[in-house]
């Protein structure tokens, strides 16, 4: 059973969609006039929060993914990105919106943000669900943000733990022994 490894909800199924909602409302009001809106999800951790927020948006968009990796199966960031899957195509004149599911050390985003920035789009934001500013290396500017949390390791609505638990519809923290061996 997967649920035997959580020791907890951080935040509940509820809760997420009343943000996400919220959030898609904002996003919705402030990108009014773009008539090229993208957003950018960064695969795998922010499909499950990507697929919800979109249908939160009351305006034309159009979707792409990039996969970029900086944990491998470990629960601390390695400080090295990859690119494992760049965008179908070019962000050239469009307001891009990346969406992402946790901001931990920020590494990620910061090369995500910089990359697509050099790419000359009309406009470049960063929307996040989940963010640990205790683990922060390096700055960042979040434009929409869902809930702060503390240094605890989180597992579900898209969050992994070597690759599991990302079905969960709660976002729960995972039981020490789980991760501790
Ligand atoms: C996780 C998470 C963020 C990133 C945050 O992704 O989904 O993308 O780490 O950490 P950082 O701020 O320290 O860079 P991960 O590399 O585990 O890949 P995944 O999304 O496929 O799980
Ligand atoms: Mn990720
Ligand atoms: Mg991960």
């Amino acid at each position: 059973m997967l649920n035997n490894d959580i020791e907890r909800v951080l935040i509940t199924e509820k809760q997420l969609r009343e943000k996400v909602e919220q959030l898609g409302k904002k996003i919705s009001s402030d990108y009014k006039n773009s008539d090229n809106f993208l957003m950018v999800g960064v695969l795998k951790g922010a499909v499950v929060f990507m697929s919800d927020l979109i249908r939160c948006v009351n305006l034309p968009l159009q979707i792409d993914f990039m996969a970029v990796s900086s944990y491998g199966t470990s629960t601390e960031s390695s400080g090295v990105v990859r690119i494992l899957k760049d965008l179908d195509e070019s962000v050239e004149g469009k307001d891009v919106l990346i969406i992402e599911d946790i901001i931990d050390s920020g590494l990620t985003l910061s090369y995500m943000y910089n990359i697509l920035k050099s790419r000359k789009p009309a406009s470049i934001k960063i929307c996040a669900l989940l963010d640990k500013p205790s683990r922060r290396k390096v700055e960042l500017d979040v434009d929409y943000l869902g809930f702060e949390i503390p240094d605890y390791f989180v597992v579900g609505y898209g969050l992994d733990y070597a690759g599991k638990y990302r079905n969960l519809c709660d976002v729960c923290v995972l039981k020490p022994e789980i991760y501790q061996d």
